[in-house]
Parts: structure tokens; C-alpha cells; sequence
């Protein structure tokens, strides 16, 4: 539970975070919202709790499936995922979502740079100043990702600017187009689109500056090939639950170090043990959910079970050294608040458009909460697709695993206590991540 009272335009960064005593692992944000969360604030939101399709949190009934497409739809997508220019700057969707990875790593683009520097990677938000220069993709296999600023939110230092630039990872489009697009889809790393089609209309006109409009029967064909194609999936469970089978299962482990591992993925604690501190945030399907133990967990940043989307803080470490910005963040009632940090995250994403954050946090909360708040990747096939977190700054999977032991776990607690991660702890998780 956290006790830290709110000031106005108080720095909410690192400094403040660590004024709050023992907070607990998902809780995040110190003292940014009392708990005022009732039931019927609950029943209010859009349908996270036991909202307007009277269910429970974590799971909405499973729509109705659609029929499958047809094999001409699904031909037609794959044109356009691979092929389809509109007219742009000759980049199509796998310019930068490979068909073996989903992504680009760093290895991919050091291949693609020494065959062909005129690869159509190499253009526009590629590029270190968005014209010219690939040190940073390079290093990072980051793009430049242009967001623009919602009328709650403006920089400390240049209140007339509506945009920023930040430096984001690919996210593997493997698992994600089927598990997270569809009812309350959660796509984005700042969760911004509800839609495939709408993504990938953004896409065309972002990355690959298009002259031409794609018509919504095309959109639709991409959306249905990424569900629909083998590509799409990192195994044949995975895609057996896309189509209405049973959910995946975590593979049991063939070493005692695998087996550990896997303990920490579990979706429920066991007083006395490390189990569940990685399954508090990494459960469900895909992986990438907050299971009810996170939820408890969550304290003020009042996340519900279900919920795609948590801080790790990945941003407030910047091990990249991104450019930072400091937001002026108003609810509109006269509670100002400044953040700084490289990457708002979903902060920039405004609750009411975004089904998924509305559904699954409690009502109430100041914007500025979801400061440095991330879309949860899947974790199925991660082995394939590093580098990893959204600013792709941690460069193999022992790095991210540092970083929960050196980072996360130092500030938060877990289950009322701080619990070390041991060199042993490192390497089986590790040794399960690589099984998944
Ligand atoms: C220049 C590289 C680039 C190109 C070209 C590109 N994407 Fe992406 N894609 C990204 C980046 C970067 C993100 C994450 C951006 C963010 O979160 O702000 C992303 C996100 C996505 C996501 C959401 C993934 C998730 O985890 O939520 C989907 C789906 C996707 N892209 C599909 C497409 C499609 C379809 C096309 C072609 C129409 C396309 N992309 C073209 C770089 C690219
Ligand atoms: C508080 C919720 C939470 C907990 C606890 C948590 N994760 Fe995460 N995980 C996230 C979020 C959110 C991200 C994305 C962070 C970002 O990009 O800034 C993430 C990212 C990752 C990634 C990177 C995936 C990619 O494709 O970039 C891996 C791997 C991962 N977590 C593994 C773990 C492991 C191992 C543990 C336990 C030691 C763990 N997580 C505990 C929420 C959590």
C-alpha cells in the first residue's frame, strides 16, 4: 500500500518513485492516486470489471469466431504485407516485420546494411535524424517514431510544440496480429490502436509515406493475413488457440534449471517462494497479461487482471541515453503534474480512444499515472527477436533478466518483501525464456 501524498508539479521521475516506502511490484507509481476505486466506480468503466457484457475481469467471452477468409483475401494480403509500395517511399510492412522474426535485430540489420545500403530500411524514420545517418539503427535497430502530444499533455520547455520524436524497437508481429487484435485489441507500445486496419493504415502513411490510400478491402486483407498465416505464429498451439482451441500451455522443462525457471512464470505466489514474480505481469495466452496476483500487486497504478500493459521501468533507466522531454501532464481539474522521461509510453494515449487502458485500469486515476507505461510483449518465440523492451535497449535476454534483478526488484516488492534474484534465479529463467 502506498502512503505518499500527491503535491502538484511534482517531479513524478525516479526521485520521486523512490520516496515511497515498500511498494509493491506492479504499484510503480508512488502516491500519484489515493485507492478510491470502488465497485461502482468499476461498474462505470467501459467493461473491465463487471462491465456492460456482465463478466467477469479477465475474461470476455470469446466473440463469436468469423468465418475464415477466403484463400483469395489471404493471397491478396500477403501481396501487400510484402509488396505493396502505395506509392510511398518503397517500403512495405516486411521492410521492417521479417518473415522469420516478425522484427529486425540487430544482426538483420547489420546484413541488410553490408548487402544493400540503399535498402529501403535505410530511408526516413530509419535514419538518426530522420535524413541521414544509420548509427542508431545500427546499434539499436530503433526507428524514429513521431507521436503527436494530446491536449492534456505539453513540454515544460516548449509549451507551442504538438509533436515529439521518440526512438522505438520493432515489436515482432509474430503471435500479436491474432492474440492482441482482437475484442479490446492492445497494439502499439503505447497502446494507441484498437484496430489492425487502423494500424496498418498508420503504418502505410507513417513508414512508407504512401501517396496512395489503401481501400478498406485492402486493410482488411492485410489484417486477415497477419491472423490467418502460418508466419504469424511461433508454434502450432499457438495457432490451434487463434482458430479456438485451448490455451498453450507453458512447456513443463527438460532440466532441473528449466523447471525452476518456470516457477517464476506461474500466475499465482506460494508465501515463501519466488513463484509468480514473472507471471504477475506475463500471464494469459500471449503471455502478456496481469494475472489477479498482479492486479493485488498493482497498488495506485490500479491495474486490472487482463491488463496488456505495466512499467518495468525501462524508460527512467534509459540505458540508451534517448533525448529526454519533461510533460506538463493536466487533468483538467487543476492537478498539474511534470514527468520526464525519454518515452511517455502510454501516457500520450488518451483513455477514452484507447478500449483496451480504459477497460483495465480503475477509473479515476490522473493521466500522468500511465507515465512510462508500456505495452507487455508476448514472451512465446522471444528467444528469436531480440534486441529487447521498447527502446530496445536490453540486448539479450540475461540483460533483461538483470534488469527485473538489478532494476525493478530493488524498487518494488514482491508480496510484501524485497526478493533478490541470485545468479541461479538469472539463469533459469533465462533457461526457460529460451523454451518458450
Ligand atoms: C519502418 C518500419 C516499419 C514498417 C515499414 C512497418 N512497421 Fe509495423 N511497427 C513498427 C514499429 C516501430 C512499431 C511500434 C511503434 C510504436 O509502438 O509506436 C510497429 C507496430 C506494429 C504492430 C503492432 C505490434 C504490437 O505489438 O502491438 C503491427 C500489427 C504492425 N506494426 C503491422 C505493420 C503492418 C501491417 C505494416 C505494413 C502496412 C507495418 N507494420 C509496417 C515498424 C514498422
Ligand atoms: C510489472 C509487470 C511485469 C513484471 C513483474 C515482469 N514483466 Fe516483463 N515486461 C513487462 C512490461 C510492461 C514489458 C515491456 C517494458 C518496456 O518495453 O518498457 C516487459 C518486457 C519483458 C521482456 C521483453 C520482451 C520483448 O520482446 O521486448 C521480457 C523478456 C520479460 N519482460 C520477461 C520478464 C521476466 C523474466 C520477468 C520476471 C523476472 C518479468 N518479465 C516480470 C511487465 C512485467
Amino acid at each position: 500500500m502506498l502512503r505518499h501524498p500527491t503535491p502538484r508539479l511534482a517531479r513524478t521521475g525516479p526521485a520521486a518513485r523512490s520516496a515511497a516506502t515498500r511498494p509493491a511490484a506492479v504499484a510503480l507509481l508512488a502516491g500519484r492516486a489515493a485507492r478510491t476505486f470502488t465497485a461502482l466506480a468499476c461498474a462505470a468503466l467501459l467493461a473491465g470489471c463487471s462491465g456492460a457484457d456482465g463478466t467477469g475481469v479477465t475474461s470476455p467471452p470469446p466473440p463469436p469466431l468469423p468465418p475464415p477468409p477466403t484463400d483469395t483475401v489471404l493471397a491478396l494480403g500477403e501481396r501487400l504485407f510484402d509488396a505493396e509500395t502505395f506509392g510511398g517511399n518503397g517500403r512495405t510492412c516486411v521492410t521492417c516485420h521479417m518473415r522469420e522474426t516478425g522484427t529486425i535485430t540487430i544482426e538483420a540489420v547489420a546484413e541488410r546494411l553490408a548487402r544493400d545500403p540503399a535498402d529501403a530500411l535505410f530511408r526516413h524514420d530509419g535514419l538518426d535524424g530522420g535524413d541521414a545517418g544509420v548509427s542508431r539503427i545500427a546499434a539499436n535497430a530503433t526507428v524514429r517514431v513521431e507521436l503527436q502530444l494530446p491536449p492534456f499533455v505539453t513540454l515544460a520547455n516548449d509549451p507551442a510544440r504538438r509533436t515529439i520524436v521518440v526512438n522505438r524497437g520493432v515489436p515482432s508481429t509474430i503471435n500479436t496480429p491474432a492474440l492482441d487484435g482482437g475484442v479490446r485489441a492492445a497494439l502499439m507500445y503505447d497502446l494507441r490502436h484498437n484496430d489492425l486496419q487502423a494500424q496498418a493504415l498508420d503504418a502505410v502513411r507513417g513508414h512508407a509515406k504512401s501517396t496512395v490510400t489503401p481501400t478498406a478491402a485492402q486493410l482488411d486483407a492485410i489484417a486477415a493475413f497477419e491472423k490467418g498465416n502460418d508466419r504469424f505464429f511461433s508454434s502450432a498451439a499457438i495457432r490451434t488457440h487463434a482458430r479456438g482451441g485451448p490455451q498453450p500451455e507453458l512447456p513443463a522443462g527438460n532440466t532441473e534449471s528449466e523447471r525452476r525457471g518456470r516457477l517464476f512464470f506461474l500466475d499465482k505466489a506460494v508465501a515463501g517462494t519466488k513463484q509468480g514474480m514473472c507471471g504477475e505481469c506475463h500471464a494469459g495466452a500471449n503471455l502478456n497479461e496481469v494475472s489477479e496476483l498482479g492486479a493485488r500487486e498493482s497498488g495506485s497504478a490500479g491495474l486490472l487482471p487482463g491488463a496488456k500493459f505495466g512499467s518495468t521501468l525501462v524508460a527512467e533507466t534509459n540505458r540508451n541515453h534517448d533525448p529526454l522531454y519533461t510533460f506538463r501532464v493536466d487533468d483538467g481539474a487543476g492537478d498539474v503534474r511534470l514527468v520526464s522521461l525519454p518515452d511517455p509510453g502510454i501516457l500520450l494515449t488518451d483513455r477514452r480512444s484507447a478500449s483496451h487502458l480504459a477497460a483495465f485500469q480503475q477509473a479515476g486515476l490522473h493521466p500522468a499515472v500511465n507515465a512510462g507505461f508500456f505495452k507487455t510483449p508476448s514472451l512465446w518465440g522471444v528467444r528469436l527477436t531480440p534486441p529487447y523492451f521498447h527502446d530496445n535497449s536490453a540486448k539479450t535476454l540475461r540483460d533483461v533478466v538483470d534488469h527485473y534483478a538489478n532494476v525493478f526488484f530493488k524498487r518494488f516488492t514482491f508480496v510484501g518483501a524485497f526478493v533478490e534474484l541470485t545468479e541461479q534465479d538469472r539463469q533459469d529463467i533465462v533457461a526457460f525464456l529460451r523454451l518458450l
